[in-house]
């Protein structure tokens, strides 16, 4: 593929469906409010300023260490400018973000409705300036365990509505079994909320039938060892269950050796509806921008393969029809 035919992808409009708040704030960021607060968070930053973590257990502690220094609603909808300034330069029209009570007022539910309601005024200005619409998706925390997933999910079905859109679990796959979290689940799915979870990034598709059927999701976060068992993927292909696919952080955190290695393509030719993003952009090195690229380049993907991941992110979006209408027609879709 030519060098312009590869810029042309890269530069096409996108939607991401899988972003992580705090995971998406640039170490810069960080360390300039680390300085604010006078907090000393040298121990999580390598020399060249990018964040430092060893494997993924360490990448979930580093993680939890920068957000320590987002303590109020202020900091939440400075990160909301920073974050979407990031999505904007990638050509990102709609993105859909994980955000955590236990981070913004530890589960409390008054204490949350202030730190949304700063995160909700600092995106409609950045719709305004910058023409990126963010939808949030509530996320609890598998480590943290059942009991305050249930903080998590009363936060979300609080405060269910045009803006907070879904319900979801992010975490360590490795501790505990996702039915653990189904009377979260349960109490979000009946607030009207769309579900997601982390299943199949780390552990195998056992893990993901477990999500689907277990939590009745509408989306997995990853999904991609499925791949081991192709009775789950054709599962996921006949219930159109989307993944949210971030080939680069899979890589980066080592679930596949390469970019030739992942199973994207596998699943996409098997009939699965696959999406893109990039998860923790600047933990994992990477932008919307350079996942398209590498794509592109590495699968000989070209604009209509695009298009299927485009039309599917939009089409899975946990956003009402009117907004999925607007947002379809700037990503150029019919
Ligand atoms: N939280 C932030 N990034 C995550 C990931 N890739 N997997 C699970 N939990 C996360
Ligand atoms: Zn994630």
């Amino acid at each position: 593929m030519s060098d312009e035919a590869l810029i042309a992808i890269s530069k096409r409009p996108k939607a991401e469906l899988h972003l992580h708040f705090e995971g998406a704030a640039p170490p810069s960021f960080i360390r300039g409010l680390a300085k604010e607060k006078n907090v000393d968070l040298s121990g999580i930053f390598r020399e060249d300023g990018s964040y430092d973590y060893r494997d993924f257990v360490h990448f979930l502690s580093v993680y939890e260490a920068a957000t320590s220094v987002l303590k109020t609603p202020e900091d939440f909808a400075r990160l909301c400018t920073a974050v979407l300034e990031q999505s904007a330069a990638n050509g990102v029209v709609y993105s859909e973000t994980f955000l955590s009570p236990d981070f913004c007022g530890g589960g409390d539910v008054g204490a949350w409705r202030e730190y949304l309601a700063a995160i909700r005024e600092a995106a409609d200005h950045a719709e305004r300036t910058m023409g990126v619409t963010l939808r949030g998706i509530v996320t609890c925390i598998r480590h943290f365990g059942p009991e305050q997933a249930k903080s998590a999910a009363l936060c979300a079905a609080e405060t269910a509505d045009d803006w907070l859109v879904g319900f979801g679990m992010a975490g360590d796959e490795n501790k505990g079994k996702q039915r653990d979290f189904a009377y979260s689940f349960d109490m979000a799915r009946e607030a009207g909320l769309k579900l997601t979870s982390h299943a199949g990034e780390w552990r195998g598709p056992q893990e993901v039938r477990e999500a689907v059927d277990d939590l009745r999701v509408d989306r997995i976060g990853h999904g991609v060892r499925s791949i081991g068992d192709l009775a789950v993927v054709d599962m996921l292909a006949e219930k159109q269950v989307t993944l949210e696919v971030c080939p680069g952080s899979n890589v980066f955190l080592g679930v596949y050796g390469s970019l030739a290695e992942h199973p994207i393509d596998q699943l996409r030719k098997r009939g699965v509806k696959v999406t893109v993003s990039t998860d923790d952009p600047p933990f994992f090195h990477t932008t919307m921008e350079k996942e398209y690229g590498d794509l592109a380049r590495c699968f000989n993907w070209d604009a209509s393969v695009f298009d299927d991941l485009t039309r599917n992110a939009i089409d899975a979006a946990f956003c009402d029809d009117q907004t999925r209408e607007t947002i379809a027609k700037k990503l150029e879709l019919s």
